[in-house]
């Protein structure tokens, strides 16, 4: 086999008259009478166009050449000359070509289902296509670039924790269940018929005995597994940044953190990431609906329920007799002009799938006054709404009206769609931040109990730790208002980490359980371990899981996870190329002790 001296990027003026050897993909060929053939051999690197000249080449290498077709692997040697068909300014290699002396053919293909070479977007085959052949997709110079982005990302990543003192310990994979709050992908044990592993959802209890264990600062990459349905941001196999430290607080781990992303955003996009901000949770709901704010566009939640509660508008005034009660106002500066019946119309559906009822509207008139929608109704306010909201003639102001958590869902989902609908989101801005200061507890009224709003091994915030340990599970109130040690850092409106100081004390622990609904019992049989490790010389210690995934994400600049993850899975759950999720023999179920059951429909 002909060796490679060059990759198919480098070659350049300064190599003319030297002889090289490529080796790649044909990318595309064209024959020129008969007398020259231009083929543009491709690698991960980039294109390279080589010549056969017939003043040069014999009669069977020109032949030999005109077999090639697309996708055909080869190698070539020959000799670097300056273009004579004019320079190509698109490509690195765009000022030579390659006038070939040999030619073997490394591999032929058949016709491929699509050429990866790059064209329009809108060019591209299906994304089941895509997936299908997914190694051809690899081939795409776009998907190079972001398997190369992910890797510099991971490399960037390992060598800062590496710096800080940080030791990349493997936790397992075949694991009993941890609650992230997903389903879990169960394995069953041929050798303890009847018991069945879990994948790990994270490697969160394991990385914190880690830390009972003395190992101080740990890191892994790993994979975790949550069998839930995939979003455009989520998969059910997916990777995360995972670390923990030992002796710290949380403004430790902050710090720790930005430093991290500070570095990866510098050596990756050139992009300087400043000192990030901190919110308060209960601040990023009440300005923005929703616990991971994109503050790249305006359209904040305006609270006006003080203003409503002195109309008599029955939208407004049931709303208020609800529990955490409210009404929230977005203004749309110009929204008269921007917005049609039919997009304001459609509002009103959108909310639906949220639990509010509707989106009153009014339009703020040339002198300044409400008009159409709900407008009557609120003309006995109007000023002090105009105030609060800083109307301006021709802005369009939408209300939410419901309890608290469907208004601020709603009026959250609602900001989010008329800034795509409006285009207002300025996509050269990068926007970070922490959000902190969360509930530990969520309180379901139809099911009567508590979540965990990040994970059971969080703790509250040091200075609550007491009140916490005294409080009656049945008291909703004071529970609801405990504080966790917990932090989520957001980028442009997505969650990209998220984690926590944990609970190093096991009447804490065993107090989270109890309020959980889990009974002494339950609570050994699950987690004895943990409950043991934390009397036997557990260190206060914290930490964070940042989604790899999420994170390339932005760094490359796609909404589609599927496209930074080399071989993903679809809506669901498949891998399109290999056909798994496939059958399995009975012998192995038998073996399993597994017996299958026919699917309900
Ligand atoms: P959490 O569940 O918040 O925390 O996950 C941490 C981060 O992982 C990413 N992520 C996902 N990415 C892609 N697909 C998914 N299905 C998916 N689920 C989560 C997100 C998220 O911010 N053990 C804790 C971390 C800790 O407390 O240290 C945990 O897993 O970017």
């Amino acid at each position: 086999m002909l060796k490679r001296t060059h990759n198919c990027n480098q070659l350049g003026t300064e190599h003319v008259g030297q002889a090289v050897a490529l080796a790649g993909w044909v990318n595309a060929y064209r024959v020129q009478g008969n007398e020259l053939i231009f083929v543009d051999i491709r690698d991960r690197e980039g294109l390279t166009q080589l010549v056969f000249d017939a003043e040069d080449a014999s009669k069977e290498l020109l032949d030999e050449a005109d077999k090639l077709r697309n996708e055909f692997v080869i190698a070539a040697s020959g000799v670097v000359r300056k273009r004579e068909g004019g320079v190509n300014p698109k490509l690195a290699t765009g000022e030579i070509e390659v006038v070939v002396k040999e030619l073997e053919v490394l591999s032929a293909s058949s016709t491929p289902p699509f050429l990866p070479s790059e064209g329009e977007k809108s060019k591209l085959p299906r994304e089941e296509i895509r997936l299908k052949h997914r190694y051809i997709d690899l081939r795409r110079p776009s998907m190079q670039k972001i398997l190369k982005a992910r890797h510099r990302v991971t490399k960037v990543v390992r060598d800062y924790f590496d710096e800080q003192g940080f030791l990349e310990i493997e936790t397992p994979i075949l694991c009993k269940s941890t609650p992230e709050g997903a389903r879990d992908f169960i394995v069953p044990s041929r050798n303890q018929a009847g018991s069945w592993y879990a994948l790990p959802q994270s490697p969160q209890l394991f990385k914190q005995l880690l830390m009972v264990s003395g190992c101080d600062r740990y890191l892994q990459i790993c994979r975790c597994f949550r069998d839930e349905d995939p979003r455009a941001d989520r998969q059910a196999e997916f990777t995360q940044i995972d670390c923990e430290m030992s002796f710290v607080d949380r403004d430790d781990v902050i710090n720790m953190m930005e430093g991290m992303v500070r570095r990866v955003f510098k050596e990756v996009l050139d992009v300087d990431v400043p000192k990030l901000e901190q919110m308060t949770y209960r601040e990023a709901m009440d300005r923005f609906g929703i616990d991971r704010p994109d503050r790249r566009f305006g359209l904040e939640l305006i609270d006006v329920s003080d203003i409503a509660a002195k109309t008599d508008f029955k939208v407004f005034t049931e709303a208020l007799g609800k529990r955490h009660g409210c009404i929230k106002a977005i203004r749309v500066p110009g929204g008269v002009e921007k917005f049609t019946r039919k997009m304001t119309d459609g509002y009103s559906e959108f909310v639906k799938q949220f639990g509010a009822g509707g989106v009153p509207t009014v339009k703020v008139n040339a002198e300044g006054k409400p008009e159409t929608g709900i407008a009557r109704f609120i003309e006995g306010v109007w000023d002090e709404i105009a105030e609060r909201t800083e109307a301006q003639p021709g802005d369009m102001i939408l209300f939410g009206a419901d309890s608290r958590t469907t208004c601020l869902k709603a009026m959250g989902e609602l900001r989010l769609k008329i800034a795509n609908d409006l285009d207002l989101i300025d996509e050269s801005k990068w926007d970070f931040l922490w959000v902190v200061d969360f509930p530990m507890f969520e309180y379901d009224e139809e099911g009567g109990r508590f979540y965990a709003m990040h994970h059971p091994f969080t703790a509250p915030v040091e200075d609550q730790i007491e009140a916490f340990l005294a409080a009656d599970p049945g008291d909703i109130d004071t529970i609801e208002g405990i504080v966790s040690a917990g932090y989520d850092i957001i980028c442009n409106g997505s969650e990209i980490g998220g984690g926590s100081i944990r609970i190093h004390n096991q009447k804490v622990q065993s107090k989270v359980f109890e309020l959980l609904g889990m009974s002494i019992e339950e609570a050994k049989d699950k987690f004895s371990f943990l409950l043991d490790a934390l009397q036997l010389g557990a260190p206060p210690h914290g930490g964070i899981a940042f989604g790899l995934d999420r994170l390339t994400m932005h760094l490359v600049g796609t909404d589609n996870i599927r496209d930074v993850i080399a071989f993903p899975k679809t809506q669901t759950g498949g891998d399109l190329m290999t056909e798994a999720p496939g059958t399995v023999s009975q012998e192995q179920l038998k073996e399993l002790h597994v017996r299958e059951v026919e699917a309900e429909e």
